[in-house]
């Protein structure tokens, strides 16, 4: 295409989603895809310098102010922030900083930096005069932005009035933000009332300051960073950005703890590293770092373009949202025949790792978001935590796409799928479906359970469909020379995998009964059952009351148990355990052992077999500690998925165990770690 048409085709496009963003608080493109298209843009501006024009969206901020809110004028403009992507972008923003440095005839100073977090919110500008908080405006275009000041009153942590001695005229900028918990919280009380959830709390921020009910504003919780100031009249004379934030801190504006002044560039790069690691110990979503020249001097001297300050960049983490094609939506089946439907995607580099594959959860989900075979689609990957379709790009739906509906059969054996009219969830109720089959044996060789290495998803699989696997019983009859005549199948795998095997014979009760697939019957319950009966036996042959009667088992687990060991095909199962010589004893007392006295176990994430609740009473139930935080004195932090990136990164500093859900059931059963 010819330079000239894309730049006018970039910059429509570019306005259009500026408007979105800025007007309707409803953008269609993650933040990334927008940067892309305006580097691009920029870049052609920099080939072709004979399109660049002035009111190319490249070098305006891109906010309008709409007609919902008045207009209030910025004495001092609020500019944007010119962002770099790379430790290269960083150095090259360093030097063409250096060389500014020695054109104003500074050369020779030290620059010294400050870095803060770039927190992804929306800015706003709120004046004070004479101690009262008198007014509230978003950035707008930079130079007239919207009047949301009854809004902006009810964030709470927001000072009304201000200490004696405040200058007569202070306007503080920052940035309005709403934290995660607020935001996963909104979305649940959403999808109770099956309404649309919210995308990201960048856009229910935004969304909710700028509601024409200030009550609905109130209603969300929001809360602000203050990181700038604008207009000044009568302050006292600051010499650098470091003292500004002791300023505001000193009148009771809310201060990001998180500043850190820096001796060099290298050192930022290093700290933008840093928290591009840790993002997610945060409460609250960031997209980058800000540096920022200390010397408020400097920063005047060193000046800013048409759009952003020359003393400033954002350095900005690569994407957690990007778009993606829905190529189709398929239904997979649980061990417990839950039928969950996931979006097969066009794979897509996201968060770190390429996605193709996530979870839709429900059907209800499914309807929420509105995801249909055809979409362009939001993909979002934060962290560690699984990869999730946020919803459509409305805008680039082709016409005629029909909504996805639930399948009415099991796609793998063809029984009909049932939802229970209370439930969420559809089930294949076939006992004998060969995916339910295979994923209760999974299960049992699974950390939580047996813990069988070398029995993962694909052998499993093999091995149901040659016919070696009928039921979990069938693991100990796998015999060598059958497993070596299967193709690939070497004599070391097959080895290890009989050693993993027969290790398993010895796992304490608790891991064989979570392995049973018992509904209901979680580890907790499984310990509890366990340490109360002393043997599978005696829980085979306990009446529903007197397994109900033991503490952390209610009635509805003691019939799931109780129905269990009444049906012939699990009485089968046990019979070949116990052929094989599967341990089938629990340590023999009624009484819980106190034997974690002196322990203390910290437990982060969520556990298959446990609630947070459940494992900390598990422990304390034994004698142990369970406190909120890792210590010198913990003794062993458990790590469930989705942990707290802060208690693991602390348990590697210090030294301390961390252990799976297995080695969690094996430290309350025997009071040591595992060896
Ligand atoms: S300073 C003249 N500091 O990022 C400098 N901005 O992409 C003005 N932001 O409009 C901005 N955290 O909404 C600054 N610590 C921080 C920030 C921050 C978030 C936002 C702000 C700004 C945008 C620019």
């Amino acid at each position: 295409m010819d330079p000239a048409e894309r730049v006018e085709e970039l910059r429509s496009i570019i306005r259009h989603h500026n408007r979105l963003y800025y007007e309707q608080d409803s953008p269609e493109l993650p933040d990334s895809e927008f940067d892309l298209l305006m580097r691009e843009l920029m870049e052609l501006e920099e080939s072709y310098p004979e399109l660049a024009t002035d009111d190319s969206p490249s070098r305006v901020v891109g906010g309008f102010a709409s007609t919902t809110f008045d207009p209030v004028e910025h004495r001092v403009p609020m500019m944007s922030l010119d962002n770099v992507f790379s430790a290269e972008e960083l150095e090259a923003w360093g030097g063409r900083l250096a060389r500014r440095v020695d054109e104003i005839g500074a050369s020779g100073r030290t620059v010294e930096l400050v870095a803060e977090l770039k927190i992804d919110g929306l800015a706003v500008s709120i004046r004070y005069e004479n101690g009262q908080l008198v007014q509230a405006a978003t950035r707008g275009d930079g130079r007239t932005g919207e009047d949301v000041t009854a809004n902006v009153r009810t964030i709470s942590v927001l000072p009304h009035t201000l200490p004696a001695g405040a200058p007569e005229v202070i306007e503080v900028r920052g940035e309005v933000y709403m934290s995660i918990e607020m935001f996963k919280a909104l979305n649940d009380t959403q999808a109770d009332l099956g309404k649309p959830l919210f995308v990201n709390p960048r856009n229910t921020a935004a969304g909710s300051l700028r509601q024409k009910d200030p009550a609905v504003t109130a209603s969300r919780n929001l809360s602000f960073w203050s990181y700038q100031l604008g207009e000044v009249v009568g302050g006292p004379e600051l010499a650098n950005h470091h003292e500004t934030f002791e300023f505001l801190a000193s009148l009771g504006f809310p201060v990001n703890p998180e500043v850190t002044v820096l001796g060099s560039l290298n050192d930022a790069y290093a700290h933008c590293n840093k928290w591009e690691q840790h993002r997610h110990d945060l409460a609250y979503e960031i997209d980058g770092v800000v540096i920022k020249v200390n010397d408020l001097g400097l920063q005047r001297e060193l000046g800013a373009t048409a759009k952003a300050p020359r003393w400033a960049i954002a350095y900005k983490f690569p994407p957690e949202e990007r778009t993606t094609k829905l190529l189709d939506i398929q239904v997979s089946i649980g061990r417990t025949g839950r039928a969950t439907p996931f979006a097969c995607l066009e794979p897509v580099f996201v968060g770190g790792s390429t996605v193709a594959l996530a979870t839709l959860h429900n059907q209800d989900q499914v309807g929420v978001k509105d995801v249909r075979p055809g979409d362009t689609v939001i993909v979002r990957k934060a962290g560690d935590v699984i990869p999730e379709v946020v919803g459509p790009v409305l805008s680039e739906r082709p016409d005629g796409l029909e909504p996805w509906v639930f399948p009415t059969n099991c796609p793998v054996c063809g029984h009909v799928l049932v939802r229970p009219e209370d439930e969420s969830v559809h089930r294949c109720l076939n006992l004998a479906c060969p995916a339910r089959v295979a994923g209760a044996i999974e299960h049992f060789a699974s950390r939580g359970a047996m813990d069988i290495k070398g029995l993962g998803e694909q052998r499993v699989q093999l091995f149901c469909e040659l016919g070696l696997l009928r039921d979990v019983g069938d693991v100990y009859a796998l015999e060598a020379d059958r497993l070596r005549e299967i193709d690939k199948f070497q004599d070391v795998s097959v080895n290890k995998l009989l050693d993993a095997i027969e290790g398993s014979k010895s796992r304490p009760l608790a891991n064989l009964l979570v392995g049973l697939n018992i509904r209901h019957l979680s580890g907790a319950g499984s310990l509890a059952l366990a340490t109360h009966f002393g043997h599978l036996d005696a829980i085979q042959n306990a009446s529903e009351e007197e397994l109900a009667a033991v503490e952390g088992v209610g009635a509805v687990i003691a019939r799931s148990v109780h129905d269990w060991f009444a049906d012939d095909s699990n009485l089968g199962v046990v019979a070949k355990l116990r052929a094989a010589g599967v341990n089938l004893e629990g340590p023999a007392v009624s009484e819980l052992p106190q034997n974690l006295v002196g322990l203390s176990v910290v437990v982060t994430g969520s556990l298959a077999g446990f609630t947070r609740d459940e494992a900390e009473v598990a422990v304390k139930a034994r004698g142990g500690k369970s406190p909120g935080s890792v210590s010198k004195k913990t003794t062993a932090v458990v790590v469930g998925s989705d942990p707290g990136a802060s208690k693991v990164t602390k348990a590697e500093e210090l030294g301390i165990p961390i252990l799976d859900e297995a080695g969690f059931l094996h430290v309350l059963e025997t009071g040591t770690l595992p060896g």
